[in-house]
């Protein structure tokens, strides 16, 4: 296997497949008795697949009981109940609606005590490692290049930390929080590392406005300044991505 694009008319084809493939992981590891472990994200593009897999789960039965799942990022400070949080989002979108055993969901705490933050992110990453390490990772893009909240400047070998957020990547999550000067400044976020280690990553993009960032991550210069360019190093990663998203490659 190796990394390529796949390049569907839309977004609502594209995220079929993609919950499609979690399925086929999660069944396949159930005959086995093992485990799933899922790595996941936040933000617009994922929504589609996360209904997915509720309606697979609805409707064909498709059960989340041998999941574990570990999310990317969480904004820093935030607690669990505000609207905003990427706890609110992931239990909005999936969890609420489907058979996960909630001690088996990971989402990174925003609530952690500075002081205690360096421990908190090692030992997430200690956990994905015990948990057998993530299956399938599946990512988003930011317009600055992140994955997860792994903004420019991210090292190849980072582990799950805390960052300062872009302010693009803040201007571009004003809407969700009424006004800039709303955004947390920081976040919670795996690393470059602990994306990498996955043994497969999916990173979905949709439109026009991610259209630049996806040439860049595809056919840039690998580099931290385009901290998804460390993909191209990954032995299985797919850029699955709509018609604009995909329109300058
Ligand atoms: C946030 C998240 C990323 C996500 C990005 C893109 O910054 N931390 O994980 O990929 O937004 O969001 P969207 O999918 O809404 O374009």
């Amino acid at each position: 296997e190796k990394n390529h694009n796949v390049i569907f008319k839309n977004s609502v084809e594209a995220s079929k497949v993609v919950a499609e493939e979690i399925a086929q992981l999660i069944r396949l590891k159930q005959s086995n008795n093992e485990s799933c472990v899922l790595g996941l994200a936040t933000g617009s593009s994922p929504i589609k697949v996360y209904e997915e897999l509720v309606r697979m789960h609805k409707e064909e039965g498709l059960s989340f009981s041998s999941v574990i799942s570990f999310n990317l990022d969480e904004y820093y400070p935030m607690t669990k109940e505000n609207r905003q949080s990427y706890h609110y989002f992931m239990h909005e979108h999936l969890f609420n609606h489907i058979d996960i055993k909630p001690e088996n969901v990971n989402i990174p705490d925003g609530t952690v005590a500075l002081e205690q933050l360096n421990q908190y992110c090692t030992d997430y990453d200690l956990k994905i490692k015990k948990s057998g390490g993530i299956d399938f990772q599946l990512l988003g893009i930011g317009r600055t290049g992140h994955v997860g909240f792994n903004e420019p400047g991210s090292h190849i070998n980072s582990g799950t930390r805390i960052i300062t957020l872009d302010h693009i990547t803040r201007v571009d999550a004003s809407s969700d929080f009424n006004g800039i000067d709303n955004v947390p400044k920081r976040a919670i976020t795996m690393g470059v590392s602990t994306i990498l280690k996955s043994k497969r990553n999916v990173l979905m993009a949709w439109g026009q406005n991610k259209s630049e960032i996806i040439k860049r991550t595809i056919q840039g210069d690998i580099s931290s300044d385009v901290p998804a360019t460390f993909l191209q190093h990954h032995s299985n990663a797919t850029f699955v991505l709509d018609q604009s998203a995909a329109s300058e490659l």
